[in-house]
């Protein structure tokens, strides 16, 4: 178990060798709110990662009105940013996700309290748009 850890480090220390140090904690930050390869379109599972890993919105805190989660392998994702390249990027392939709508009225809470929806219908597949910096992707900007 350590040795496997010790793996994954090695790896991101390599995979993100590129990055600045802001790069790096927007990159971390876009995995965080946006890969998923695991998660499935229900109500439960929007809340459990969302609440679980934190997410809020940027500058408030409080529970974002949306989030969407990619389905898919950071790799796959990330071979989307051209090679060390930058800007908002259409990817070629379609890719699944699961958005989660808040499920709340005008007054937000902030996580672990956060309760979400999934819009439907849910594992469409579709074209995502990222900003990419350096060959990495550090914004979700929508899926087209
Ligand atoms: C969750 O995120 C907020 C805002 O970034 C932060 O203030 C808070 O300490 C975090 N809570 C936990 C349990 O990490």
């Amino acid at each position: 178990m350590k040795s496997l850890h010790v793996g994954i480090l090695l790896l991101i220390v390599y995979s993100t060798a590129a990055l600045n140090q802001h790069q790096s904690e927007r990159y971390q930050k876009f995995k965080i709110q946006h890969h998923n390869p695991v998660m499935s379109a229900t109500a439960t599972d929007c809340n459990s990662v969302i609440n679980g890993r934190n997410i809020s919105e940027t500058n408030t805190g409080l529970c974002k009105w949306t989030n969407t989660f990619i389905t898919a392998t950071l790799d796959q994702i990330n071979a989307v940013c051209p090679r060390n390249g930058r800007g908002l990027i259409t990817s070629n392939n379609p890719f699944t996700f699961v958005e989660c709508k808040l499920n709340s009225g005008d007054n937000r809470p902030k996580p672990p309290n956060c309760m979400y929806k999934v819009l439907q219908p849910p594992r469409l597949a579709k074209r995502i748009v990222i900003r990419c910096e350096a060959g990495f992707p550090m914004h979700f900007e929508r899926c087209v």
